[in-house]
């Protein structure tokens, strides 16, 4: 008999920054059309973050959200994971700034860099950690600032994206709701159709790698799409598979929100109809790793999920990266 005590979720938190951006907006900014941009993604407007405030602050407003609704105080959490692409610094840590501003001083902290499917990566490794036994109340956070790393003149990609935070609390489970099956994935040879290259150690900042606009999201979105539709249909077929559970069983599907017609497909194919397919990304575009706790959270907010549902969640993200976790709420 299995003696390892299950995780579970027991509270939820998000944050959006108040600046909205619309798509006719954007089309004041780069050649595009408010029809465009929603024939082809779905998406009608994005939230940005107001000059002076930084990743670290979305994240923290989502953490006490988080920790409100599961009724914990934050020295009641042993360890903070953040998925980010997006940190406020190369180093320390955002999870590092975060526990300093909500003053979780009993967490150990560390960031994940799994792109979009960084909260799912997260919620893997705090399931796992719970399940030793040696970790209580674990805080896994998505927060991403993507608007400082769009480039604003490129309309391939600055509609697609927003800034937001997610979070949630997991602890240890009581009784049969909490993780079903988790799925981690990555392929590092599909990396380039999906990356900043500026920034890190290859390319430093210098003024060169300013005027080459490589501090700025590149994406061959084509490319990219197909794989999305791929592996998360991969990831939620073994995340299923791993729980014995089958795909009509289903009460919610969130998925990573980067484009309408990736969402239609995976649903298609998991033959799961409309009511089933949560869908925000009319409100905020793609938040990266923020986006599926914003969904979730969302989602329990708005009584699309409640407890006891069957909620299968996945995602897919640059690396390229891609996950599930199948969660009975
Ligand atoms: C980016 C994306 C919306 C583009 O849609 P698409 O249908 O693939 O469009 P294409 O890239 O083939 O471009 C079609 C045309 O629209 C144009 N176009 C691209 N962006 C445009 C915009 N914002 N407004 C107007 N036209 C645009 C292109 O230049 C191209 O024109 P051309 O035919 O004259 O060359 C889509 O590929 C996508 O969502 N990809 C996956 C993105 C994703 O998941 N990213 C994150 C993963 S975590």
């Amino acid at each position: 008999m299995n003696q390892n005590p299950r995780s579970m979720i027991i509270g939820t938190g998000s944050a959006a920054p108040e600046k909205v951006l619309t798509n006719h907006d954007l089309e004041k900014m780069v050649d595009t059309s408010d029809q465009w941009i929603r024939e082809r993604t779905g998406i009608e407007r994005r939230h940005i973050l107001e000059e002076g405030k930084t990743n670290s602050d979305l994240a923290k407003l989502a953490a006490e959200r988080a920790l409100k609704s599961a009724e914990l105080k934050a020295s009641d959490l042993d360890c903070i994971i953040l998925g980010t692409i997006t940190p406020d610094l190369s180093f320390p840590s955002t999870s590092a700034i975060v526990q300093a501003k909500i003053k979780a001083f009993n967490a150990a902290v560390f960031d994940i860099s799994a792109a979009c499917s960084g909260f799912l990566y997260g919620l893997t490794l705090a399931d796992s950690m719970i399940a030793s036994g040696l970790y209580k109340n674990i805080l896994v956070i998505g927060s991403e600032v993507l608007s400082r790393m769009t480039d604003w003149e490129d309309r391939a990609t600055c509609v697609l994206f927003g800034d937001a935070a997610g979070a949630a609390v997991i602890a240890a489970s009581d009784g049969e709701r909490g993780v079903l099956s988790t799925y981690m994935k990555s392929d590092g040879r599909l990396g380039n159709l999906l990356h900043c290259p500026g920034g890190g150690v290859s390319h430093p900042a210098s003024h060169e790698t300013v005027d080459q606009r490589l501090h700025y999201i590149k994406m061959e979105g084509n490319k990219v799409f197909k794989h999305a539709v791929r592996t998360m249909v991969d990831a939620a077929v073994h995340g299923l598979d791993l729980a014995g559970v089958r795909s009509d069983k289903i009460d919610l599907l969130i998925t990573h929100q980067a484009n309408k017609r990736i969402i239609d497909a995976v649903a298609q194919r998991l033959e799961l109809p409309d009511e089933k397919v949560f869908i925000n990304l009319y409100e905020y575009g793609n938040t990266s790793a923020a986006t599926i706790p914003l969904a979730m959270d969302e989602a329990l907010r708005k009584g699309r999920l409640n407890k006891g549902d069957l909620c299968l969640m996945v995602a897919f993200g640059g690396g390229f990266t891609w996950a599930s976790a199948l969660v009975r709420m």
